[in-house]
């Protein structure tokens, strides 16, 4: 049997009016020509508009699925109000394009995006088996990646977003920010249409989750995400295809005919406020207050209606029918009203005769993630389409994804109406050597790069894809390995790292005492009559003696310089001979990099000396961190002492002193069956790479180890202990 591949966007490719019917995006084309060679197909979408008869539902449902091997996921009307109007449209939308002045937000709408997230999850899991490929589209579902990794691990999720990424500090305005940027994280693969889009995705993981990545990987809980880019292209073959037709050449006649002594420029879109309509009339306006002759001018507008059950975009509809009215009063003459206004979808040979007897193509979104219909109108442009003489001229706003690949066209900035009028201007104005010279690469590469190769990289990308492991098998082995040891009678040493570890890492270092759970199991631990634990940190003795002192714990302070070996000793000091003289110069240079580090701070402990940046900017702190490490290194270089460049630290420390050598010293009189090494920074990575026999290493978190197994937070670490001392 085919692999399946799973496409899930919130519209289906049909259309219930009332009768079924396909759509023709780009989309749909490319998905098709995949399905017949290597994947069986399917379509999980919602069918549009609320339909409550379930007798009806299920009469539609049964035709989708098997005339079109489309799911349906029917949404109530309350539903649509809070998922698709509410919380996609009306406050993630406007903040993915930059544009919060438009957000809304109402609480009631966060559960309904929940719930039909949850939905349309059920609808893919009814159908997936672990094999198959799913793909995610758009921002209505971003929480959908995670929660089918939850429930089905080893699907190769991936996922596109149609739209712009915008920076962090716009898409942090979003009450939900964290949750849908970790249910994105689900996916194996995220794909944007330019690197801008993917930078600023990036930027946000790090400033909202704290999580690092490189250019195209982000490590998290033990598996990663990569990134890339893709832009989306069109259906190529089907406007090759039109432009041959009777149908298409009927429509150019009978446009020829009409503006035979006008200049055309072209406008479509859906009417949405990212579009810049209003913008694009105030360069009309201007336009027009300059041009020598209105009458052979025609501006055609194809405004599709869309969302028009959010507020915002009806009022831009009264608004954009206003001034379109004032403009028409002005320069109406009585031959001719210069803007010609259709508020409504015309039919696609229609709209191929549209593209291409265009003399321009005036595309000024103020924000686009890519605008197809640029690439649609240079598709329809040249000598095959009956259209002007060596092409008509691509106006394209620098602030569209295409104008990454249309660079050829006239780029405006579209909130500079002079700019634009220039532009109309020297559009109309420009010759055919020159007019054919712009158009011909853009024709090129709109019909070469078109959807199918979009699709093809992407689903190529993601069926690379190794499947993530389940980490629970591997950490099975574990349980029984300790399990095992406890209950043959043998003896179990284990030594824990506590921040990070054990403990859940907090902004104020003072105030990560232990809570209650972890009281809860350090005394069942302490109670197992073979099993000896010992805390492990870089912590100073007073820390680690006010938060744990008082249970019958081996102790082991500022990784290795101090240990208590037992509830009953003292502490001893290993540090007896080690000279600190290098302290006081370091100390000073670590007060510049305090001063000019906003956020971080400093540690004086009697053993090393810490430069602390996790309150820091991130990214600033981190390339701080570098300079310091290296500026230490040439200072330091022939005094015995390491520099760790740890978690959100720089540590300057003895080098005799490091985790790895106390716990020898701790385990040198016993005989263990086990050892047990648990931590989750690189100054644990020294108990990693001890020489023992019997020696098991875990690692909390997602960066770089040497340890055998990983667990992904210090929440996992502690079920993972109580189920070894669990029978
Ligand atoms: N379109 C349509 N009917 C029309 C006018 C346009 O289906 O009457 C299509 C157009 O061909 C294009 C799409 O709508 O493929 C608009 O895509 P674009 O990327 O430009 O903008 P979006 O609507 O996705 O923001
Ligand atoms: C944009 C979004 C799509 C959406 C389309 C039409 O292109 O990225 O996900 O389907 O607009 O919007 P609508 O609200 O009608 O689905």
């Amino acid at each position: 049997m085919k692999r399946q591949l799973i496409n899930v966007s919130n519209r289906l490719p049909v259309t219930l009016n009332p009768e079924i019917k396909k759509s023709s995006g780009g989309l749909v084309a490319a998905l098709e020509g995949f399905a017949r060679e290597d994947f069986a197909l399917r379509w999980i979408g919602w069918p549009g508009g609320t339909m409550d008869d379930p007798h009806e539902q299920h009469r539609i449902d049964r035709i989708l699925r098997k005339e079109n091997h489309c799911i349906p996921v029917f949404l109530t009307e309350q539903q649509a109000r809070g998922h698709y109007e509410g919380l996609s449209n009306s406050s993630i939308w406007p903040l993915l394009h930059y544009m919060p002045t438009y957000f809304r937000y109402e609480p009631e709408w966060w559960p309904e995006y929940v719930a039909a997230n949850e939905l349309f999850a059920r609808k893919v899991l009814e159908v997936a088996t672990p094999d198959d490929l799913v793909w995610v589209h758009d921002y209505h579902l971003m929480l959908l990646p995670m929660l089918l990794r939850q429930r089905m691990p080893t699907l190769r999720i991936g996922f596109f977003l149609h739209t712009p990424f915008p920076s962090y500090e716009v898409f942090r305005c979003h009450p939900q920010r964290n949750e849908l940027i970790e249910g994105v994280l689900g996916a194996d693969l995220v794909g944007f249409h330019t690197f801008g889009y993917l930078r600023h995705f990036r930027s946000a993981v790090l400033r909202l989750l704290g999580i690092e990545s490189d250019i195209t990987t982000i490590r998290h809980h033990s598996r990663h995400t990569q990134l890339n880019v893709y832009p989306i292209g069109i259906n190529a073959a089907r406007f090759a295809e039109v432009l041959k037709g009777e149908e298409f050449a009927a429509h150019l006649k009978q446009l020829n005919e009409t503006y035979h002594d006008q200049k055309v420029i072209l406008s479509v879109e859906r009417l949405d406020y990212t579009k810049g309509i209003l913008r694009r009339l105030e360069a009309i306006d201007r336009f027009l207050s300059a041009a020598p002759d209105v009458d052979r001018i025609k501006f055609i507008f194809v405004s599709v209606p869309s969302r028009e059950g959010v507020e915002q975009y009806q009022e831009l509809r009264e608004e954009i029918s206003r001034q379109i009215g004032r403009l028409n009063g002005r320069y109406a003459t009585l031959n001719n009203s210069p803007i010609h206004f259709i508020h409504g979808s015309v039919q696609f040979p229609q709209l191929c005769a549209l593209y291409a007897r265009a003399d321009v193509g005036l595309v000024t979104p103020l924000i686009d993630g890519m605008n197809l219909v640029a690439k649609e109108y240079v598709a329809c442009q040249g000598e095959h389409a009956g259209g002007p003489a060596g092409g008509g001229v691509l106006i394209l706003s620098e602030f569209a994804g295409a104008a990454e690949e249309l660079f050829n066209a006239l780029i405006v900035n579209p909130y500079d109406p002079g700019a634009v009028a220039n532009a109309i201007r020297d559009a109309l104005a420009m010759d055919q050597r020159e007019r054919a010279s712009r158009m011909a690469p853009m024709r090129q590469r709109v019909l070469r790069m078109d959807a199918r190769t979009w699709a093809g990289s992407f689903i190529g990308d993601l069926a690379k894809q190794e499947p993530a492991v389940e980490p629970h098998r591997q950490i099975e082995e574990a349980i029984e390995r300790v399990r095992g040891a406890l209950s043959g009678g043998g003896r179990v040493a284990m030594f824990l790292d506590y921040d990070g570890t054990l403990r859940e890492i907090v902004r104020d270092p003072d105030a990560a005492t232990p809570t209650a759970p972890i009281i809860e199991l350090l005394e069942r631990l302490c109670a197992m009559p073979n099993l000896d634990v010992t805390i492990i940190s870089g912590r100073s003795e007073t820390d680690l003696q006010a938060f744990l002192g008082r249970f019958p714990l081996g102790l082991i302070a500022e990784h290795g310089a101090a240990i208590r070996p037992s509830h009953d000793n003292e502490w001893q000091r290993l540090d007896r001979n080690i000279s600190y003289a290098w302290k006081e110069e370091i100390l000073r240079l670590l007060r510049l990099y305090e001063q000019s580090t906003p956020g971080s701070q400093i540690e004086n402990k009697r053993t090393s000396l810490v430069w602390h940046y996790r309150n820091a900017d991130p990214e600033f702190g981190a390339w701080k961190a570098g300079h310091l490490a290296s500026e230490l290194a040439s200072l330091l270089a022939n005094d015995p002492v390491q520099i760790r460049h740890g978690r959100k630290i720089v540590e300057i420390t003895p080098s005799h002193i490091n985790k790895g050598a106390a716990v020898m010293q701790m385990i040198d009189r016993h005989a263990y069956d086990l050892i047990l090494c648990a931590g989750d920074d690189q100054t644990d990575e020294s108990m990693y790479r001890l020489e023992l026999e019997h020696l098991l290493t875990i690692k909390v978190g997602d960066r770089q180890t040497q340890a055998q197994y990983r667990l992904p937070s210090p929440a996992a670490f502690r079920a993972f202990l109580q189920r070894c001392i669990t029978p």
